[in-house]
């Protein structure tokens, strides 16, 4: 269902369209008028109804996570967003920080209020230059106003947001190892439990939002929770609203367009994306980030459950992308930024990149981790040079099955997936170069 709209996005390219008075212009600061109106807990209530599922990737209902957090106590409550943005192929929360800081701004106001917390943290991936001082910019535009300090919009509750900055490290997006970087600590990952409604930033409860989710939530009280869920194609499916759909590699159009949520991967590709390079035909689609299973054009799905009946026997183009649909057919939603490859594309080439990145970025704290996705990369570029065994492919597989579900955070599976998923889709390729050599590589890299 392609229904194209513009809550986040209506400014996006208008000259000056990231200041306050756009934003304003624009019905921008209405809707933390109406929840401060409204108690702490009512404001929850309502973000429940509109079933934003988490933008970051994994898909959690953000007003369920905000009633995880305890009651105000004595302790300090923390929100965090987490605008670290490193996935590759996604490329839709700086968008936001760059064109429309101020709904981030207003997100957190609101979220700060209902979670009972005073102070919010924003850490921004170093490299996003433009984000950061648009971020900026903003805080110092709405301090000016009144808008963020001791009394946001005349009301008794101080709220001050700070930009804390990363230093580029991938692992720092897991929400626990951004936190031990937010204190000053090595990135890495914690265990959990305790999970940060618990024990989070510096010990006390904290809740983590992605840029996106939290900068939905002032569109969620202008239009009442129950009416922006159903703006969604799968509000069926406690999958509603808007969302930003990315799309990059081999289309026409690449960028981030606003739609219901509900859109199909066809729609993205053809129609927003004005379709493959050069009429190519497609190789393959990632979903959502590169840490998703990638998906050959013509497969067929099928999802167990009654509630899915509806989507069985169709093309996986043909699925609308929400997080349980995706998640059904043994794929991932992810972050709902495709990316596209033509048939100028060589998966084998492709996958080696991305096995280069996952060694790199990998933190190391956990063995599985550390040691597979340097044995994945090492495999993998044996098999590039020609020097591979069909042993080897069958052991790659065994080391990324090995991964799966072995380490303290989802960096282990977002390696292990599109090991999996390239060399199930694309054996063939893999196969090529064992027996044929080096002299196989007749494509490039261009994912
Ligand atoms: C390796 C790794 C990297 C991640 N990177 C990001 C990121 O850059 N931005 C993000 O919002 N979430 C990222 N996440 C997901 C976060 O851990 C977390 O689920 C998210 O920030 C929660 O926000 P949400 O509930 O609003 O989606 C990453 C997770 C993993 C495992």
């Amino acid at each position: 269902m392609l229904k194209r709209t513009d809550y986040l996005t209506k400014n996006y390219g208008k000259p000056d369209g990231w200041t306050l008075a756009a934003y304003e212009a624009g019905g921008g600061y209405r809707g933390v008028r109406k929840a401060l109106m409204m108690s702490p807990g009512a404001v929850v209530e309502e973000t429940k109804k509109a079933h934003i599922r988490g933008r970051g990737g994994a898909g959690f209902d953000c007003g369920m996570k905000w009633s995880f957090m305890p009651k105000p106590s004595d302790k300090p409550h923390y929100l965090v967003v987490n605008a670290d943005e490193g996935e590759p192929g996604t490329f839709k929360d700086r968008t936001i920080m760059e064109q429309n800081p101020h709904a981030l701004i207003e997100g957190c106001i609101i979220g700060c209020y209902a979670m009972g917390a005073h102070t919010c943290y924003i850490y921004v991936r170093d490299e996003l230059h433009l984000s950061k001082e648009r971020l900026w910019a903003a805080i110092e535009e709405a301090k000016a106003k009144g808008y963020l300090g001791q009394r946001p919009f005349g009301k008794t509750y101080e709220v001050n947001i700070f930009v804390h900055t990363g230093a580029g490290a991938y692992i720092c997006g897991e929400e626990t190892a951004l936190l031990n970087s937010l204190e000053g600590k090595r990135g890495q990952p914690r265990l959990k439990p305790p999970f940060p409604a618990q024990s989070g930033a510096f010990g006390m409860p904290t809740t983590v939002n992605n840029v996106e989710t939290l900068a939905i939530v002032p569109t969620v009280f202008q239009l009442g929770g129950d009416a922006f869920s159903k703006l969604s194609a799968l509000h069926h499916l406690n999958d509603g609203g808007t969302r930003l759909f990315g799309v990059s590699g081999h289309v026409k159009k690449p960028g981030v367009y606003e739609c219901a949520v509900g859109l199909t991967l066809r729609e993205l590709i053809f129609d927003l994306g004005g379709g493959v390079l050069d009429d190519r035909p497609l190789l393959g689609v990632v979903p959502g980030g590169s840490s998703c299973p990638v998906h050959l054009p013509d497969e067929i799905v099928n999802i167990p459950g009654e509630r899915f009946e509806a989507y069985n026997g169709k093309c996986i183009l043909d699925i609308p992308l929400g997080v349980d649909t995706f998640r059904g057919a043994g794929s991932m939603l992810g972050t709902c930024c495709a990316i596209v490859m033509s048939d100028a594309v060589d998966p084998v080439l492709a996958l080696q990149n991305l096995m280069h990145f996952y060694r790199d970025e990998s933190c190391g704290q956990c063995t599985p981790c550390r040691e597979g996705c340097g044995w994945l990369e090492r495999v993998v570029n044996k098999i590039v040079a020609g020097e591979g065994t069909m042993a080897e492919l069958d052991q790659f597989h065994e080391i990324a099955t090995n991964i799966t579900g072995s380490t303290i955070c989802a960096f282990g599976d977002g390696a292990a997936q599109p090991a999996l998923a390239f060399i199930r889709r694309y054996r063939k390729n893999f196969e090529d170069y064992i027996n044929n050599g080096a002299a196989t590589q007749t494509r490039s890299l261009s994912l």
